[in-house]
C-alpha cells in the first residue's frame, strides 16, 4: 500500500520534472536538527511545493505522511486534504529566515525556539482610576455557577464498534477495519474515544439536577470530536447545532458559550478577515449566533456574528458582565496567522474590543469574568498575544474577577502577576479557572460547579464532580494528549449501566487549610491560589494529591522532580513566555518523525 503510493507519487513528479521535491523533504525530516535546518533545508522545499499550488501540496505532503508512517493512510489524506491548503498558504507568504518562519518551524516541527516577544503596546483609553471601585464581601450566601468543557462529542459513536484502534478516536465503524473486534466500546464511553451522545446527555442530566438552582452555566468550547481528518463544515455545523439544543433542552439554565479550537472545519481554522481565502469561518459565527440567541439575546448574538465569535452580555439582575473570547485568533496551531511576514498584533480587533468592554463596565463600576477556550498561559497560545494580553489583564485587574478557560482537558488553574520577574502573593493578581472535560480521552468527565460571591463575583468555591467509571491509568501525559492503549475495565457492573456523577473534591475543603488563614467569606483569589503553589512546592502530599486531580484519578502520570518544577512554574504563567514548557530534543529520524505525527493530530 505504501510502496505504491509512493510510485505514483514518484509518477506524479516524473511527469512534472520535480521527482527530487519528495526526496529532499523526507530527506530534511530526517535530518534537519535546528532552527537553521529548518530555514535552510526544510522550509524550501515546502515552500516550491506550496508554489505549485494547493493541490500538489496536499499531494506531496500526504506521501511524505503515509512514507514516514505519521498516520494511517486515511488520516494523512483526509488531514492534509483538510488543512495543507492553511499550510501552503502559509508558506507561499513567508520568508525562510524571518520571525514568523521561526514562529512556524516551532509550531510545526519544534524545530525553533519562539523568538523574543515582539514589542507592542495595547492601546489604553483611560489610565487606571485613582479612586477605583472597591469590590467588599458582604458575606451573603454565595451563588452557583456551572461550568462544563471540551465535550467532543463523537455523533458516530458506535457502541460494540472496536475501542482498540490506531487513529486519533476509536469506537467506530472505519472502513480499513480488519480482524476481530477486541475491545468493543460500551454505551457511555472508551477513553480511547471522544464522547458518545449518551455520555453527555448523562452529563447534562448531573448539572441539571446537582447544579439545581444555579444562576447560570458557562460552557467554554470544543464541541466538535477529534476525527480532524473527516470533520467537514456540515458536520461540525450539525455538531454544533446538535449540542445547542441538548444544552437547551436538558439542563433548564441559561448558558453563556464560547468558541473552541475544535468548532470549525478544518480543526483550528479561522481565517483573520483580511485573509483573501474561500475557507472562512463566518459559518461557524452564524450557526453559533443563532443557537445562542436563547442565552445571550440578540445584542450579543449580532456581536457573536460580527465580532468573530466573541460577545459581551451583562448578567441579569447583576452587576457582573461577562465577556467570551474567541481565542483562535492567538492560537498557535491557527495556521492562517503565518501567511505574513510583519506581525499583526490584534487579529480582527479582539483586543480592541476586550478593551472597550473593559473600559465601559470599569466606568459603569461593573465587574467582570472572562470566559474563553484557550487559556493565556497555555504552550499553544502565541507568546506574542499572550504578552499583549496579560497588559489588558494588568490594566484593568481591578475589574476583573476571575477568568475561566478550557482546552487542556485537565482541572488547573494559572496565576498572573503585576510583576512578572517577582512572583508573590502581593504581586499575583489575577485567576484563571480551567475547567477539565467531559470527554474521556484524558481522564475521568467532569464538570465544576463555584460558589460566587454575590457583592464581589468572586470565585468562593470551586467543586469538581466527577464520573469515575473508567478504570485507567495512563504513563504519559503532555502538551499534547498522547494516547496510549489501555482496557477500559468493561466487566465493571457501572460501565454498563451509566456513570454516577459524584462530588469529587471541594477545592476550598481540600486546598484551604493547607493554605491558612482563609475567613469564611475570602474568596479563592489569586493571593490564594499563588500560595498554593507554594505549599506544593514544599508539601509532596499536596502536589500528588493535586497530580492526581488533573485528570480525576484516570490516566494519572507520575510528576516529581522536574515535571513538579514544571508544572508549579506553568500555574504561576498565565503568560505563556513565562511557562516552562520545553521542547523534547531531537534525535535524527526519529524525534523529527514525532514532530512531523503531532502537527495533523494537535488538539
Ligand atoms: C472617580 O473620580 C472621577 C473623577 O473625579 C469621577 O468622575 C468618578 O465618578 C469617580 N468614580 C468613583 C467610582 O468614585
Ligand atoms: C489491539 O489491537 C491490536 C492490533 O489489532 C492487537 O495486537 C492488540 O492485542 C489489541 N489490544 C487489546 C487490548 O486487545
Ligand atoms: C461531509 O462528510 C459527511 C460524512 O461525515 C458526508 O456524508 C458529506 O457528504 C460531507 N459533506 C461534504 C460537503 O463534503
Ligand atoms: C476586521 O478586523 C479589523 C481589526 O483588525 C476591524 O477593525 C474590522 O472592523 C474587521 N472587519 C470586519 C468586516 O469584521
Ligand atoms: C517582590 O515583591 C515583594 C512583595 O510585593 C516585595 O516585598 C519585594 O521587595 C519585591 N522584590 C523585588 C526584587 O522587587
Ligand atoms: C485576595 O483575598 C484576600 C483576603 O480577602 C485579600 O487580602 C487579597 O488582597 C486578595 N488578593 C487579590 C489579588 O485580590
Ligand atoms: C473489573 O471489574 C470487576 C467488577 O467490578 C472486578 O471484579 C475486577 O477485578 C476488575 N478488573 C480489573 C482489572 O480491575
Ligand atoms: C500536606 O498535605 C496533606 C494533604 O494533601 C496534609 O494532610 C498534610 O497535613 C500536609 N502537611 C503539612 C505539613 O502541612
Amino acid at each position: 500500500m505504501r510502496s505504491f503510493a509512493y510510485l505514483t507519487f514518484l509518477g506524479f513528479f516524473v511527469v512534472f520534472g520535480q521527482a527530487s521535491l519528495l526526496d529532499d523533504i523526507l530527506n530534511a525530516l530526517e535530518t534537519v536538527v535546528d532552527c537553521a535546518g529548518c530555514n535552510d533545508v526544510l522550509l524550501p522545499p515546502l515552500q516550491t511545493v506550496a508554489h505549485l499550488g494547493n493541490d500538489a501540496f496536499v499531494a506531496t505532503l500526504t506521501s511524505v505522511c503515509q512514507l514516514l508512517g505519521a498516520a494511517d493512510d486515511d488520516v494523512c489524506a483526509g488531514e492534509l486534504e483538510r488543512s495543507g491548503p492553511l499550510v501552503a498558504h502559509a508558506l507561499r507568504a513567508l520568508d525562510a529566515g524571518g520571525t514568523t518562519a521561526m514562529k512556524f518551524c516551532e509550531a510545526t516541527f519544534g524545530l525553533c525556539q519562539q523568538p523574543p516577544i515582539t514589542p507592542f503596546m495595547v492601546s489604553i483609553p483611560k489610565p487606571a482610576p485613582e479612586n477605583a471601585t472597591r469590590f467588599l464581601s458582604r458575606g451573603r450566601t454565595p451563588f452557583q455557577v456551572v461550568h462544563f468543557s471540551d465535550v467532543h462529542i463523537d455523533r458516530e459513536y458506535t457502541v460494540g464498534a472496536d475501542a482498540n484502534c490506531t487513529k486519533n478516536i476509536c469506537c467506530r465503524d472505519f472502513a480499513d477495519h480488519t480482524g476481530p473486534i477486541t475491545e468493543p466500546a460500551g454505551p457511555f464511553g472508551n477513553s480511547q474515544c471522544d464522547s458518545p451522545i449518551d455520555l453527555a446527555q448523562s452529563m447534562l442530566g448531573a448539572v441539571g439536577s446537582l447544579g439545581k438552582g444555579a444562576k447560570f452555566a458557562i460552557f467554554t468550547g470544543d464541541v466538535v470530536e477529534g476525527d480532524t481528518w473527516l470533520v467537514n463544515k456540515s458536520d461540525a455545523t450539525v455538531d454544533l447545532m446538535a449540542w445547542n439544543d441538548q444544552m437547551a433542552n436538558s439542563i433548564g439554565l441559561t448558558v453563556y458559550p464560547s468558541i473552541g479550537n475544535h468548532d470549525s472545519a478544518p480543526v483550528n481554522s479561522f481565517p483573520r478577515n483580511t485573509t483573501v481565502t474561500t475557507i472562512d469561518s463566518q459559518w461557524v459565527f452564524d450557526t453559533q449566533s443563532s443557537g445562542w440567541q436563547q442565552w445571550i439575546g440578540n445584542a450579543a448574538a449580532e456581536q457573536v456574528d460580527h465580532i468573530s465569535g466573541s460577545y459581551a452580555i451583562n448578567v441579569p439582575d447583576t452587576t457582573l458582565k461577562i465577556i467570551s473570547l474567541n481565542t483562535q485568533y492567538w492560537y498557535k496551531q491557527n495556521f492562517w496567522l503565518y501567511d505574513n511576514n510583519n506581525q499583526i498584533a490584534d487579529p480582527n480587533g479582539l483586543f480592541a474590543f476586550v478593551i472597550e468592554q473593559l473600559q465601559s463596565a470599569e466606568d459603569e463600576s461593573q465587574r467582570v469574568w472572562i470566559i474563553g477556550h484557550i487559556p493565556s498561559g497555555k504552550a499553544d497560545f502565541a507568546h506574542d498575544q499572550s504578552n499583549y494580553y496579560d497588559q489588558i489583564i494588568q490594566r484593568y485587574k481591578n475589574t476583573i474577577a476571575a477568568q475561566f478557560f478550557g482546552h487542556s482537558h485537565m482541572d488547573q488553574f494559572e496565576v498572573a502577576y503585576s510583576d512578572w520577574d517577582n512572583q508573590t502573593t502581593e504581586t499575583a493578581d489575577s485567576i484563571l479557572f480551567i475547567a477539565p472535560a467531559l470527554t474521556p480521552t484524558s481522564g475521568n468527565p467532569a464538570f465544576k460547579i463555584y460558589d460566587v460571591d454575590p457583592d464581589t463575583f468572586e470565585v468562593i468555591d470551586a467543586k469538581v464532580f466527577s464520573s469515575t467509571y473508567l478504570p485507567v491509568a495512563s504513563p504519559s501525559r503532555g502538551y499534547h494528549i498522547h494516547r496510549t492503549l489501555h482496557t477500559a475495565n468493561i466487566s465493571d457492573p457501572s460501565f454498563q449501566t451509566g456513570p454516577t456523577w459524584e462530588l469529587y473534591y471541594s477545592a476550598r475543603d481540600t486546598w484551604g487549610p493547607l493554605v491558612g488563614n482563609l475567613g469564611p467569606s475570602d474568596p479563592l483569589n489569586a493571593s490564594f491560589w499563588h500560595k498554593l503553589t507554594e505549599v506544593f512546592e514544599t508539601n509532596e502530599t499536596a502536589f500528588q494529591l493535586y497530580n492526581t486531580h488533573l485528570s480525576r484519578g484516570g490516566r494519572v502520570t507520575a510528576c516529581t522532580d522536574d515535571c513538579k518544577t514544571a508544572t508549579i512554574c506553568d500555574l504561576r504563567a498565565a503568560r505563556s513566555e513565562n511557562n516552562c514548557v520545553c521542547l523534547p530534543t531531537h534525535g535524527r529520524g526519529h524525534g523529527l518523525d514525532n514532530h512531523f505525527r503531532t502537527w495533523p493530530l494537535l488538539d
